[in-house]
């Protein structure tokens, strides 16, 4: 579905990010494996999306760093001649309650998820612009595809730092959408809910915890991170090429105010 296309992957050495990764090379595509700690973990997936028949290479990166953002995409140009896919997906989430919450701890977490995003954003966008489209390989000039969060819309406390950065990528996604659709580039984001992967282990990892989780999902099921990567290639594909500036929720209903399913 993405054959001939050339994807970045931020994150993308654990959870929805290396699942992405995965499927984006299973799809075709030949892949940029980021990450910021973690290489043996990176290498591991770039043999996973070689055994396809693509290309792959891993590419240490800390995405709130302006240079080395622009450093990776000049890579990314170089060794593989231009770039299709952005998928801004590195995060993190650094918990407290307000009262607590230290400004290291809310700058952290809005430097990797939105400032991130941003800059990947932006190094991907000059290269779509510069390019345009190559009908043979899509029908737009780019893809650039936020990882969001149900948490884009939902409040969550004990959370501000990490609630706000989603809120802020929604925004950055549709603004993005609006300012770059004229030059064919699509901007969507994807809103995960619980997915089983390390950043939310707690919430998941013991029965109790599952099944207090599972109060919140209609569909009674914690997702799956091939749930999340199924998505993104779906957005990225030339099947959702009139899908600009949405927000997609992968949540098993998340989003749908589960308490009302009884109260109200
Ligand atoms: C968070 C997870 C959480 C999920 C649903 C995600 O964005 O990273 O920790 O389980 O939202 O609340």
């Amino acid at each position: 579905m993405l054959r001939g296309q050339k994807a970045c992957v931020t994150g993308a050495n654990s959870g929805i990010g290396l699942a992405t990764a995965v499927a984006m090379g299973r799809a075709g595509a030949d892949v940029v494996v980021n990450y910021v700690v973690g290489a043996d973990e990176a290498d591991k997936v770039v043999e996973q999306i070689e055994a396809f028949g693509v290309r792959a290479y891993a590419h240490e990166a800390d995405v709130s760093d302006e240079q080395q953002v622009a450093d990776m995409v000049a890579r990314m140009v170089k060794e593989f001649g231009t770039i299709d896919i952005m998928v801004a997906n590195a995060g993190l989430q650094r918990d407290s309650a307000l009262t607590e919450m230290t400004l290291a701890e809310w700058q952290k977490v809005i430097d990797v998820n939105l400032t991130g995003q941003f800059l990947c954003a932006r190094e991907a966008a000059k290269e779509f612009v510069r390019r345009g489209v190559v009908e043979e390989v899509s029908r737009s000039a780019g893809k650039i595809i936020c990882m969001s969060s149900v948490h884009q819309i939902i409040p969550w406390s004990g959370h501000v730092n990490y609630a706000s950065s989603k809120g802020g990528v929604g925004m950055l996604m549709q603004t993005l959408a609006q300012e770059l659709a004229p030059h064919k580039i699509r901007v969507n984001a994807i809103g995960p809910g619980a997915i089983r992967t390390p950043i939310n282990r707690d919430a998941w990892s013991t029965p109790q915890a599952e099944a207090s989780l599972l109060q919140l999902i209609p569909y009674g099921r914690v997702g799956d991170p091939d749930d999340i990567a199924n998505a993104v290639v779906a957005m990225a594909s030339d099947l959702l090429d009139y899908v600009v500036g949405t927000t997609l929720y992968v949540d098993g209903g998340m989003t749908l105010f589960p308490g009302f399913a009884t109260g109200g």
